[in-house]
């Protein structure tokens, strides 16, 4: 693994271009559950098709609101961890790094990270579900309603921002996180299963173009076969390692 890392620390010059994927994993060491552990992860608990879906909120509206508040309330309670952190120290020491996240529970931001791309919304925002229009927090706090009415279509009610199984993506935020791929020297796949599309092509995008491909894992993945350099681990580990020997 040292000689991985000191290798890899070659690539890792003042004007190198980084593009970083991030899944859940990088926030499992803040005690954030992923989705897809066998035993603790979020799918293997909850079925995705009664929480995360739009039909989901359509049916039980005060169910799918209550489970995503929880969500937000923990994200509130833990850290950063010494991951996250890397990631800025990392920024800090390349040429150009775009970090490009699957999460949505805003550990990158609070670690210290600018002009994150969150693929999949964030947590601590709402819109409202029929028009998608942000809803400020402060008419969030004053109004009642398990969720509250929307302040911008009369049916319409608040909603957490985030991305449910069969939404698209932003195309804005979809068409920045490929041309960072595709920019980019080497390219960070960390603690992401690499299943979920269109997360899981960046890394190919950027292999097409040329990138070196780092994989920070835990476990094997689909993309670990495909991948330049593996380091198997804790990304809360192997990052600060990774960043000293810089
Ligand atoms: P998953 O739960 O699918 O995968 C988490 C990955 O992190 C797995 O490959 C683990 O092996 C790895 N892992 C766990 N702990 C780790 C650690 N400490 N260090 C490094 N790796 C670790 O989560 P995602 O890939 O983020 O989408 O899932 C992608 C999307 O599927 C999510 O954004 C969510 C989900 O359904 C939506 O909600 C739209």
């Amino acid at each position: 693994m040292d000689r991985r890392i000191e290798k890899l620390s070659t690539l890792l010059t003042a004007d190198c271009r980084v593009c970083v994927l991030t899944g859940a994993g990088i926030s499992a060491e803040s005690g954030i559950p992923t989705f897809r552990d066998a035993q603790t992860g979020l799918w293997a608990q909850y079925r995705p098709e009664d929480l995360a879906t739009p039909q989901a909120f359509e049916r039980n509206p005060p169910l799918v609101w209550r489970w995503y508040r929880e969500r937000r309330a923990r994200v509130l309670e833990v850290e950063p961890n010494p991951g996250h952190r890397a990631l800025v120290e990392l920024a800090a020491r390349v040429g150009a790094l775009t970090l490009v996240t699957q999460n949505v529970d805003g550990l990158h931001q609070r670690a210290g990270s600018r002009g994150v791309i969150e693929l999949h919304g964030n947590l601590s925002r709402s819109i409202c579900h029929r028009t998608l229009k942000p809803v400020p927090e402060d008419y969030l706090a004053a109004t009642p309603g398990e969720p509250p009415p929307s302040p911008h279509h009369r049916d319409g009610l608040v909603r957490p921002d985030v991305v449910w199984f069969g939404e698209l993506l932003r195309g804005d935020v979809l068409e920045r996180a490929f041309a960072a791929a595709h920019a980019c020297d080497v390219f960070f796949s960390i603690g992401t299963s690499a299943v979920v599309e269109p997360a899981a092509s960046l890394a190919l995008a950027a292999r097409e173009s040329g990138a070196h491909i780092v994989e920070v894992n835990r476990d094997v993945t689909p993309l670990s076969r495909q991948a330049d350099t593996v380091l198997k681990g804790p990304a809360g580990e192997i990052l600060p390692r990774l960043v000293a020997a810089l």
